[in-house]
């Protein structure tokens, strides 16, 4: 069995898939601490506009997270729950990916982008 090395733990980062409306997938490493939000921005994943810059504010982060994973991600907060009034094609699954915070727990996630943010 490979190990990764002790040292290798703090820069540990989690896989997340972003699945865009058309089917195109992207797997990015993210570090933990980040948003999904935030992992999708700072590397050019499209289909999430993040217009607020992740204070839960606009709705252009809305993602819908994988079947097998909605009991990790949590619940909505709140305010999640007010913005995403203003989103489109709002489902059980929906939520506002600046609102994710990845963890390791989160290795693995999937999310998916609507078809259009607003
Ligand atoms: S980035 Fe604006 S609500 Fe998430």
């Amino acid at each position: 069995m490979e190990e990764d090395a002790p040292e290798s733990e703090h820069s540990r980062m989690a896989k997340i898939t972003y699945i865009e409306f058309g089917g195109k997938e992207h797997v990015i490493d993210v570090k933990p601490g980040l948003t999904v939000m935030e992992g999708a921005v700072k590397n050019n994943v499209p289909g999430i506009d993040a217009d607020c810059g992740g204070a839960c504010a606009c709705a252009t982060c809305h993602v819908y997270v994988d079947g097998a994973w909605t009991g990790k991600t949590g619940e909505r907060n709140a305010m999640e729950e007010s913005m995403l009034d203003f989103a489109e094609n709002v489902e059980p699954n929906s939520r506002l990916s600046c609102q994710i915070k990845v963890t390791d727990e989160l290795d693995g996630l999937v999310v998916r982008m609507p078809e259009s943010q607003h």
